[in-house]
């Protein structure tokens, strides 16, 4: 079980869901939010959120938050907390691409006793079919302990 003061949190995916997630983690604990978007990325470095939902004095007021568009700089992280898209086609069926690449890029980083959560919405069982795979191939690692339905241990 992780210790909270060890936490080191990434989080993958600065949208509407994983920027004011970060800025609250990153009031308290060593975080950084990583996404594939680096005019976003800059943007965030300057105090500015595109999407009008976290003000630039709530950004700073991160002081442990650290932004970037390079999956290098989350090697050190041990919390991983996915919130990417998972957008629909026109037949309503999901399209899990940007999941899976997320889960490749961490589980090329995984340590063993690092933890992966997913907020991305899929649909029951999702979590075990198509993130673990990939979380289990890149790594070398085996998911161990399910203390909720979409966190996954290693
Ligand atoms: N918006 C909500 O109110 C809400 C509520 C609950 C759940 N969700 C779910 O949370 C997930 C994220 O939603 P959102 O509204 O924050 O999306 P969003 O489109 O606002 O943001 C997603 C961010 O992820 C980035 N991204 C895409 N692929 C990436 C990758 N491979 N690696 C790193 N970053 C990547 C994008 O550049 C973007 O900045 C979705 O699955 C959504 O269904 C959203």
């Amino acid at each position: 079980m992780l210790d909270p003061r060890n936490a080191r949190i990434a989080v993958i995916g600065l949208g509407y869901v994983g920027l004011p997630l970060a800025i609250e983690f990153g009031r308290l604990y060593e975080t950084l939010g990583y996404d594939i978007d680096a005019q976003r990325v800059a943007d965030l470095r300057g105090g500015r959120d595109g999407n009008h939902e976290s003000s630039a004095g709530e950004i700073a007021s991160a002081a442990k938050l650290r932004f970037s568009a390079d999956a290098s700089d989350l090697h050190d992280c041990n919390v991983y907390v996915v919130t990417v898209p998972t957008p629909v086609d026109e037949h309503k069926r999901p399209d899990f691409t940007p999941l899976r690449e997320a889960s490749r890029v961490v589980g090329r980083l995984l340590s063993r006793g690092d933890t992966v959560i997913y907020e991305s919405t899929v649909y029951p069982g999702a979590t075990e079919e198509i993130c673990v795979p990939q979380l289990e191939a890149a790594s070398g690692l085996r998911a161990r302990e399910w203390r909720s339905a979409n966190t996954v241990s290693t």
